[in-house]
This record gives structure tokens, C-alpha cells and sequence, in this order.
């Protein structure tokens, strides 16, 4: 029987690992601590909605008195920490709130955890963090535990602060803590800001498919529910203080995975080859644009037994087939009305 705090458990990733937890250890009680901002959303989780070990909460992760008031309320054995502003694209316009998100409610947490684990045995606090710390790779090398840290990003600078601050109070103050670091998610449920969904919603859309710069970049692809089971794996069987990389084996210069979409896309709907990929349009570069992300995950794979299982071409085709058998989802968080859906179903 363990009590758990998940934090960012309406988004993207916490959806998948909230309804995986649920699932397979009925004896937990799993809380889901989510501000639903625009990339929350409880249509995620419909389906464990009811669960008898189940329960949401929304809230922010910088407020003190609630964080206070839920450590005191179910007495935590740990804390499962994804909340956080995740786009790059969105900090280099708005950094500020990356900072109030990712560091401030990063140590609010710390600093909760701290005053309410007075005796730490059995007490876990893990930080879901990225790889983007690591900073940007040339052509070869892939980012290790021991890389130096070199966030280039206001976004992978706000994460890369917060990962201080948890082997921070690992240090100090002998917190039980563990972090991972993940390359690039994709799948099911992913808001439509970020290059797969985006991809499939413009295709959809018949808009034109957005390449920054000369979409030479490349991105080390993990299938969402792969990283819920890595995440799984770690927190029962890291080790204190101790950080673990995640990734995919599965590099893409942006180009050619867009195209590999394309085709697919052409294909599930009868077009003739070549259509979709004249949608593609180079447009200009994100400043400050990492060049390449690459993980070496042999340590979680030798120390805990955790390894990539969907192979790279069927994680694709899922997720394509995913986002056009729902596309109600793709239009509500297009459009905001899942606010509604919300009021409906939890206003209390
Ligand atoms: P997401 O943007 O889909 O979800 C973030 C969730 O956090 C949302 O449900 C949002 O409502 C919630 N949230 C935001 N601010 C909050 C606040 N102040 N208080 C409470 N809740 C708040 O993000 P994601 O892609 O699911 O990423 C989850 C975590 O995993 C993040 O910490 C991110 O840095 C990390 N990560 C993501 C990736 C990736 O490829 N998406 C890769 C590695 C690590
Ligand atoms: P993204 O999904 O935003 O993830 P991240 O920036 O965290 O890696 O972007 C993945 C890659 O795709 C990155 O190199 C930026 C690029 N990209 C585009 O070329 N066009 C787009 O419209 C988006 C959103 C991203």
C-alpha cells in the first residue's frame, strides 16, 4: 500500500503513466495534482476517471497552502513529479512562466516533501525531467549520466534548474530523490504544439507542414507508453540520489521523419504518393535551435532491466491511427471546449 502524488498527470505523458499506476497496482492510492493549463486535459483520462484508487485534484504546483494541505491530507509515500510548461517554442516568447512552473513549483514541492518526510524510509520524491539539460550534439556522441549539464533553451534552463534543486535537497537535506532524463515523446494524447502531433493535425487540415530551418535536426524518439513503464521501473527500483537517461534508439533528422508521416498518411488515406509531402514548407529556424539529441540508455538497461519495446515504425502508425480515430480530442483541445467538458464532470 503506498500513497502517490503524481503531478502533470492530465498532460501528455503523466496521462499515460496515471493510467498505467492505476491500473496495475490497485493497493496504491494514485492523487493527480493538475492545474490543467492548455496542454491538462481530463478527457486523457477517462477511462480510470471513477477508479476507487483514483483521485484528481486541481491545483498548482507553486501554491503553498495546497501543497501543504495535500502533503497533510494523505501523507505521501512519494511524489511523482511531471508538472511543468514542456514546449520550447512557447519559453522563448514567455520564459517567465517556464521559471514560476519548472523551478518555483519544483521547490515547492522539495521544500513540502522535506518539512513532511521527517522520517524519509520508504519515501521517494522523482523528478521526470529531459534530456535537453544535456544541451545540443554534434553529428556523433549520444548524452550519458555523467554529460555536463548545457541547457540552451529558457525551457531546458528552467528543467535543468530544477534537477539542481532535487540533488540539491538530495545533498543537503537527505531527501530520497531520483531523476530521468527522456529524449523526445510521442504518441497518443500529445498536444498539437509539438512536431508529431502537429504534424498529423495540419495534415489533416490540408495546412502546410512547418520546417524550421533545413530540418537537418534531429530528435531520439520514444513511444509515450515505453517511457510510462521506464518511469514505473525507476521509481520501484532506482537507487537513491541516483539519475537514469531514457531514449528510443530511434533517431530522425525532422525531415525524414515528417516525410515517413507524410507517406504513411498518403497511404492510410487512398492518396496518391507524393501529396502530402507537398505540404511541407521550410520556414524559418527557432532561435537558438539545439542541433541534435541522442541518448545513451545503457544504464538503465544493464541496472534496472528497462529497454525501448515499440519498434519505431509501429509507434508511428499507432499514434497516426490514434490521432484520426479521435479526432473529437484533436478538435476539443484545438478549440479549448474541453474546459467545458471539465466543468461538466468535476466542478464541485
Ligand atoms: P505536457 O505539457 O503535456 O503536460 C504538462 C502538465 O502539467 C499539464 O497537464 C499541465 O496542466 C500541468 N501543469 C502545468 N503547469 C502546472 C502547474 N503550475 N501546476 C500543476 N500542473 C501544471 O507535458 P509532457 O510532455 O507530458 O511532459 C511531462 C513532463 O515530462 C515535463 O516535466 C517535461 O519536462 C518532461 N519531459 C517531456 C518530454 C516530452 O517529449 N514531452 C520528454 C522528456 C521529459
Ligand atoms: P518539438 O516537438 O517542439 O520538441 P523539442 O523542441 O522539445 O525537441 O520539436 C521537435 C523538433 O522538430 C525540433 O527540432 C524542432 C522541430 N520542429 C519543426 O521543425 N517544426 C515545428 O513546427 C515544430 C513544432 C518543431
Amino acid at each position: 500500500m503506498k500513497t502517490i502524488l503524481i503531478t502533470g498527470g492530465a498532460g501528455f505523458i503523466g496521462s499515460h503513466l496515471v493510467r498505467l499506476f492505476v491500473n496495475k497496482y490497485p493497493e496504491y492510492k494514485i492523487i493527480n495534482l493538475d492545474a490543467l493549463t492548455y496542454a491538462g486535459n481530463l478527457e486523457n483520462l477517462t477511462d480510470v476517471a471513477d477508479a476507487p484508487n483514483y483521485t484528481f485534484v486541481k491545483g498548482d504546483i507553486c501554491d503553498r497552502q495546497l501543497i501543504a494541505d495535500l502533503f497533510a491530507q494523505y501523507r505521501f509515500d512519494g511524489v511523482i513529479h511531471l508538472a511543468a510548461e514542456s514546449h520550447v517554442d512557447r519559453s522563448i516568447e514567455d520564459p517567465d512562466s517556464f521559471l514560476h512552473t519548472n523551478v518555483y513549483g519544483t521547490l515547492n514541492l522539495l521544500a513540502q516533501a522535506k518539512k513532511s518526510w521527517t522520517d524519509t524510509s520508504g519515501k521517494l520524491f522523482y523528478h521526470v525531467s529531459t534530456d535537453e539539460v544535456y544541451g545540443s550534439l554534434g553529428d556523433t556522441g549520444y548524452f550519458t549520466e555523467e554529460t555536463a549539464y548545457d541547457p540552451r533553451s529558457p525551457y531546458s534552463a528552467s528543467k535543468a534548474s530544477s534537477d539542481h534543486l532535487v540533488r540539491a535537497f538530495f545533498h543537503t537535506y537527505g531527501l530520497p530523490v531520483v531523476i530521468s532524463n527522456c529524449s523526445n515523446n510521442y504518441g497518443p494524447n500529445q498536444f498539437p504544439e509539438k512536431l508529431i502531433p502537429l504534424v498529423i493535425n495540419n495534415i489533416k487540415n490540408k495546412k502546410s507542414l512547418p520546417i524550421y530551418g533545413d530540418g537537418k535536426y534531429t530528435r531520439d524518439w520514444l513511444y509515450v507508453i515505453d517511457h510510462a513503464q521506464a518511469i514505473d521501473t525507476v521509481f520501484h527500483k532506482g537507487k537513491n540520489g541516483e539519475t537514469y537517461n531514457i531514449g528510443g534508439n530511434n533517431e530522425w533528422k525532422n525531415i525524414d521523419l515528417v516525410t515517413k508521416m507524410c507517406n504513411i498518411m498518403d497511404k492510410m488515406s487512398g492518396n496518391a504518393p507524393g501529396t502530402n509531402r507537398q505540404l511541407i514548407t521550410f520556414v524559418k529556424d527557432r532561435p537558438g535551435h539545439d542541433k541534435r539529441y541522442a541518448i545513451d540508455a545503457s544504464k538503465i538497461k544493464r541496472e534496472l532491466g528497462w529497454e525501448p519495446s515499440v519498434l519505431p515504425d509501429s509507434g508511428l502508425e499507432m499514434t497516426i491511427r490514434w490521432y484520426l480515430d479521435n479526432i473529437t480530442w484533436l478538435e476539443n483541445v484545438t478549440s479549448g471546449s474541453y474546459l467545458e467538458y471539465y466543468e461538466k464532470h468535476y466542478a464541485r
